[in-house]
C-alpha cells in the first residue's frame, strides 16, 4: 500500500512516499523536506502570511520531487493524505486542497491526518512497536503527555498551561540575542554554561497531575538577563545552562509522573516515545533517559528527521487510517485547533490561561 503524505502545518513543506506492507510493517520511499527557516529567519519567528505563500509557492515541486525518488506515478498510489491540522491556517489550506486535488483527478481514497496523530504513530513506522505506549510530544506549539492505545484511540495524561517547551527556548533565545529557531542555540550556548550559577524555579515540579507551566520560568530568566544588562558571552551560556537545567528536572519530573498515570489507567506502557523537535536536544534526550531507566520503560526516539515535522509522518499516518478503512470525503475541513484527544478539557484550575489543549 503506497500513500502520497502532505505536511504543511507551521514551516517545513514536505512531501513523502511511505510503503505499508500487509503485516503493517512500513518503508519510507522518499521523504522530502523544505525548510523555510531563511524565510522567517529575519523576523525572529514564523510569520504565517509568509508561510502559506512559501507553500503555494514550493509544494507541487516537492511533491513531484517525493514521486520522482520514490519511482512511482500517482495512478500507483493506494491514498493521499494531508495534514488537515492543527497548525497555522493558511498553510493547512494549501496542503489539505493539494491532496484533494490529487484524489479527486486520480480517484484515489484522501485521508485528512491530524499532524499530533502522525508525531503519535511515527515509532509504529520506525520500530513497529505495539500499542498501547507513552508518547512525550514537545514541539514549538505542543507539550503533551499521551497514551497511545490504538489507531484514532488517544488520551491526554498532561499538557502545558502555557507556553510549550519549544516555545520556551525560542522565547529565551530571543531575549539573550540569539537566533531564531532558538533551540538549537540555547543547547549550544548551555555546553559552556554554568547551570549552577542560577536557582531557576523548577515549574510544577512534585504535583499529582502530569502537567507542564514554562511561562514563570521564561520570566524568572528574563529578570535575571534584565538585571545584568549588559550580558557578557559567559552570563549569555550561564543563563542557558541554568535554563535548561530547570527544564530538564521539569521534564523528568512531569514525565515520571505520566508514567505513573498511564501505568495506572493502561498497565505497562510497551515503550516511551519522544517526538516534536525539542527531543532533538541531546541534554533533553539523556533526560529522558533517565526516567525510562528509573521506570524500567524501554525509550524509542526516532531519528531527529522523523521527530521534528516531515511528511513521512504524514503518508504513514494517512496509511495506518487507510488500512482500517478510515478515509475522508471531500468535505473534509481545514483545523487550526484540533485536539488530539476529543475528551481533554483545560487542566484544572487553568481553564481560562492559553494553553495548547
Ligand atoms: O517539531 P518542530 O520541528 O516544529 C513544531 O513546532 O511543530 O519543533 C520546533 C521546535 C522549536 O521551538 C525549536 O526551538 C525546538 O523545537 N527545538 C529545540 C531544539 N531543536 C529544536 N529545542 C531545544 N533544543 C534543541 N536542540
Ligand atoms: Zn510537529
Amino acid at each position: 500500500m503506497l500513500v502520497l503524505g502532505i505536511e504543511t502545518t507551521c514551516d517545513e513543506t514536505a512531501a513523502a512516499v511511505v510503503e505499508r506492507a500487509p503485516d503493517g510493517s512500513g518503508k519510507i520511499l522518499s521523504n522530502i523536506v523544505r525548510s523555510q527557516i531563511e524565510e522567517h529567519a529575519r523576523f525572529g519567528g514564523v510569520v504565517p502570511e509568509i508561510a502559506a505563500r512559501a507553500h503555494v509557492d514550493l509544494l507541487d515541486g516537492i511533491i513531484g520531487r517525493a514521486m520522482n525518488e520514490a519511482g512511482i506515478g500517482f495512478a500507483q498510489l493506494a491514498g493521499v493524505a494531508a495534514a488537515a491540522g492543527p497548525g497555522l491556517i493558511g498553510g493547512v489550506i494549501v496542503g489539505l486542497t493539494t491532496a484533494k486535488a490529487i484524489a479527486m483527478v486520480h480517484d484515489t481514497p484522501l485521508i485528512a491526518v491530524n499532524h499530533l496523530e502522525a508525531h503519535a504513530l511515527t515509532p509504529r513506522l520506525t520500530d513497529a512497536l505495539d500499542f498501547p505506549y507513552c508518547l512525550f510530544l514537545a514541539s514549538g506549539g505542543h507539550t503533551q503527555i499521551v497514551a497511545v492505545t490504538g489507531v484514532g484511540q488517544y488520551v491526554r495524561l498532561g499538557t502545558t498551561v502555557d507556553d510549550a517547551i519549544g516555545e520556551a527556548f525560542d522565547k529565551v533565545a530571543k531575549m539573550l540575542g540569539l537566533p531564531y529557531p532558538g533551540g538549537p542555540q540555547v543547547e549550544r550556548a548551555a555546553v559552556s554554561g554554568d547551570a549552577a550559577r542560577f536557582a531557576f524555579p523548577r515549574p510544577m515540579q512534585g504535583r499529582s497531575d502530569a502537567n507542564f507551566s514554562l511561562s514563570g520560568l521564561k520570566t524568572a530568566v528574563r529578570y535575571e538577563a534584565n538585571r545584568l544588562i549588559p550580558l557578557e558571552q559567559q552570563d549569555v551560556n550561564d543563563l542557558c545552562a541554568s535554563f535548561q537545567a530547570a527544564v530538564l528536572e521539569s521534564t523528568a519530573d512531569r514525565l515520571s509522573v505520566g508514567l505513573k498515570l498511564f501505568r495506572e489507567q493502561f498497565g505497562a506502557p510497551h515503550a516511551l516515545v519522544a517526538a516534536g523537535g525539542v527531543a532533538a536536544n541531546q541534554a533533553i534526550r539523556g533526560a529522558l533517559q533517565d526516567v525510562a531507566d528509573q521506570t524500567q520503560t524501554r525509550l524509542i526516539m526516532p531519528p531527529p528527521a522523523l521527530c521534528t515535522d516531515n511528511g513521512a509522518m504524514i503518508a504513514w499516518a494517512g496509511a495506518e487510517r487507510l488500512a482500517l478503512g478510515m478515509t475522508d470525503t471531500m468535505e473534509a475541513q481545514p483545523r487550526a485547533r484540533w485536539l488530539l484527544d476529543a475528551n481533554a478539557t483545560a487542566p484544572a484550575g487553568f481553564a481560562h490561561t492559553r494553553a495548547g489543549f
